[in-house]
């Protein structure tokens, strides 16, 4: 039906893109991790971009020195069960990045990790989470044939 003097007032909208959600948000900026080695080398590129040195002393590069079976299966960190694929509410490497309590707030017994900062971006926390939500796939890009 239509309503003749609506049309005095044009829509300023009409044709416009729609609005996106938070939650497309969300998914255009996931997925950058796919993979094991995709995990690694962002963990050793945030590191680089912060300067900051996990090999200096403690736990060091432990994203290096396990396998992926070790990691999605029983890898710890300081005795820390790190992942627990699909559940990133229980995953404690989330929590470290985050800061979050109880055992990594500013008071806590590990503290935010990279100890003593700088953090990672919160963009970059959000790759970590998405690819610990989709179960940590390991699916690296297939090798070319020539
Ligand atoms: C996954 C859970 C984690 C736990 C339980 C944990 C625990 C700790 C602890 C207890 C220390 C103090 C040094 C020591 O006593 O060895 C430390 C240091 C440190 N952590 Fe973590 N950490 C975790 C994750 C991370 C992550 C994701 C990063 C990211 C880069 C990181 C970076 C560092 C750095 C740079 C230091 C200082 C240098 C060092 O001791 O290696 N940690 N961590």
């Amino acid at each position: 039906m239509s309503v003749p003097h609506l049309n005095l007032f044009p829509n300023p909208f009409k044709g416009a893109p729609a609005i996106q959600c938070n939650f497309d948000r969300f998914h255009q900026m996931a997925n950058k991790i796919n993979a094991w080695t995709d995990f690694q080398q962002f963990m050793d590129d945030c590191c680089r971009r912060l300067s900051v040195d996990p090999d200096v002393s403690g736990h060091g590069r432990w994203w290096r020195a396990m396998t992926y079976q070790t990691f999605i299966t029983d890898g710890k960190v300081k005795g820390q069960r790190i992942v627990m694929p699909g559940d990133p509410d229980n995953s404690v490497v989330l929590h470290a990045l985050r800061g979050d309590p109880p055992d990594f707030s500013s008071t806590g017994r590990f503290r935010r990790m990279p100890l003593g900062g700088p953090y990672f971006d919160d963009a970059d926390v959000l790759e970590v989470e998405d690819w610990i939500r989709r179960g940590c796939p390991d699916k690296p890009d297939p090798v070319p044939t020539t």
